[in-house]
């Protein structure tokens, strides 16, 4: 069968390397082959492979930090299978640190070098080249598609699935050069990454723009768990600053307010390592109580050349903006980070529409639950990549369950008013009187960011809801209006997904409604019902 696969991160790469032995791939990506995400990876793959390690005791730090709403059945699939992924990684040639610690070699019955990070029992987070983990992997996943029969379009975005009778049978992107093409396949997989440009404060490249997401919705796919946003909690908060790894307090660097005071050991029994959405709203608070200003990451407690020679890149970083980590503190703040929830998704990959599959950042196993556990993500990736490729062809269940035993709770999305206006503009070619396209990502990071962020309320939710629904991207042709228009899509329905959801649980915090309902555990699934286009256009 034909294969279109749309990604060239962690997932993409896995799928169409593993796809390609039985079926004829074409890999669609929208900047360059290792574009994407996974190569800005530091922490590493988090994979119960040492011998003081189970999948057992992995499954249960997952549920922990995923605040009681992961799905019991994917995550299963995720920590069991997830030590056979990794062999797959060091049979290709992936450089994962090693190490000649004694006491490392005897705990984990290997020379492998492990770090730790918040949330996690147990030192189980493979590494590669220190804090380039995800560098190595993309590098080395890229060579092994080359030796493949793959044909690869670089610098060609997704636009739009095509659905004929129920099924997707295709997908129209625009090519290299910027012109509309559409690509028949017998089966998409959308690995197509995250959305962290819905907010202006990221760890995400630039091509995290949600494509995937907001394509899959326009087409009728379900989508679940999208209110569940994760901030990472330490992005070097200087202009273009990038990630700081979670591996850095893993070894022992802690977080200090302007006046010094290590304020995360009065938040949490596990301070600087408790759960990830823990530490970003600790930190928020204390930046918002300093006027703005970030608080400092301090590894100074660390050894200097150990500092240096484990995280080499980081180091690289912090001196490009003129600090020296090993003598004082950096400054750090939340950023948007990864998204929990997308494209609702089986184990196998497969969603609510046939012939279209989803892996990676862009699907929703449900095997985050409302607050992923670091470095679960590249594990992710590579997991679901391969049983995806293993289910193209295979007869499709007569029912696809899309989280485990639980009947996924479809909430349809109605919004006639606005695809209605978009639909009279798309046939007018009308202007848009609201607001000129140039303006919208701007405007979606804004609203995002102050209301639809870490800290969440009705009143903000439902004003954000109404400032998103007076946004519209009139008949995008280019990329960039293309993303602006997925980002406005996505924007709206995480939006409305954290509106209904009226509770805190795990990255979504309520302050009007600050505990969690045990009720409120399952999934909400989203579905676009399309409002009918008018019959008559106005003049
Ligand atoms: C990090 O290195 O802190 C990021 C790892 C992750 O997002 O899981």
């Amino acid at each position: 069968m034909h294969v279109v696969i749309v990604g060239s991160g962690i997932a993409g790469l896995t799928a169409a390397i593993r796809a390609s032995s039985r079926h004829d791939v074409t890999l669609v990506t929208k900047g360059t082959l290792t574009d994407g995400a996974t190569r800005y990876a530091q922490g590493g793959v988090a994979v119960a492979l040492g011998a003081d390690d189970s999948a057992a005791l992995h499954q249960a730090d997952t549920h922990v930090a995923a605040a009681g709403s992961a799905d019991a059945r994917a995550v299963e699939v995720l920590c069991t299978d997830g030590p056979a992924r990794v062999r797959d990684l060091l049979a290709l040639g992936v450089p994962f640190d090693r190490t000649t610690d004694r006491a490392s070699l005897d705990r984990h019955g290997d020379d492998l070098a492990r770090g730790r990070e918040a949330a996690h029992g147990r030192w189980r987070v493979v590494h590669a080249d220190g804090d380039a983990t995800g560098a190595a992997i993309e590098r080395t996943l890229a060579d092994a598609l080359h030796r493949r029969h793959v044909t690869i379009l670089e610098r060609t975005c997704l636009v739009d699935l095509v659905v004929r009778e129920g099924a997707v049978v295709g997908l129209d992107v625009l090519d290299l050069l910027g012109e509309p093409r559409r690509l028949d396949a017998d089966a998409v997989v959308l690995a197509s990454g995250g959305a962290g440009h819905l907010y202006r404060e990221t760890t995400n490249p630039l091509v995290a723009t949600g494509d995937g997401q907001a394509a899959a919705w326009r087409a009728g796919a379900v989508l679940a768990d999208v209110e569940f946003v994760q901030f990472h909690p330490t992005r070097l908060a200087v202009p273009d600053g990038g990630l700081v790894s979670e591996a850095v307090r893993g070894e022992g660097a802690v977080l200090r307010d302007a006046r010094g005071d290590r304020f995360m050991t009065r938040l949490h029994p596990d301070a600087e390592l408790a759960p990830r959405d823990v530490v970003a709203r600790g930190i928020a608070a204390v930046v918002r109580d300093q006027g703005g200003a970030p608080v400092l990451l301090d590894a100074t407690g660390l050894d200097p050349d150990f500092l240096v020679r484990r995280f080499p890149g980081l180091t690289r970083a912090t001196r490009a903006a003129g600090l020296d980590w090993t003598r004082e503190g950096v400054p750090v703040a939340p950023a948007a980070h990864y998204a929990m929830g997308g494209i609702a998704t089986d184990a196998e990959g497969r969603t609510s529409l046939p012939g279209l599959l989803a892996v990676g950042e862009v699907a929703c196993t449900g095997v985050h639950g409302a607050n992923r556990l670091a470095s679960n993500s590249l594990l992710e990736g590579l997991v679901f990549a391969v049983r995806a490729a293993d289910a193209l062809g295979a007869p499709r269940p007569g029912r696809v369950r899309l989280r485990g035993d639980a009947t996924l709770d479809v909430v349809t999305v109605t919004d006639a008013a606005d695809e209605t206006r978009a639909s009279r503009q798309d046939r007018t070619g009308g202007p848009d009187h609201r607001t000129g396209a140039a303006d919208v990502r701007q405007a979606v990071q804004t609203v995002m960011t102050d209301r639809v962020g870490l800290l969440r309320d009705a009143t903000g939710l439902a004003s954000a809801r109404r400032d998103l629904d007076h946004l519209a991207v009139a008949s995008p042709t280019g990329v960039r209006e293309h993303e602006d228009r997925a980002l406005l899509d996505l924007a709206r329905l995480t939006a409305r997904a954290a509106e209904a959801r009226t509770e805190s649980r795990g990255a979504h915090a309520r302050t009007d409604h600050p505990d969690t309902d045990p009720r409120a555990a399952r999934p909400n699934g989203w579905v676009l019902r399309p409002a009918a286009v008018p019959q008559e256009v106005p003049a």
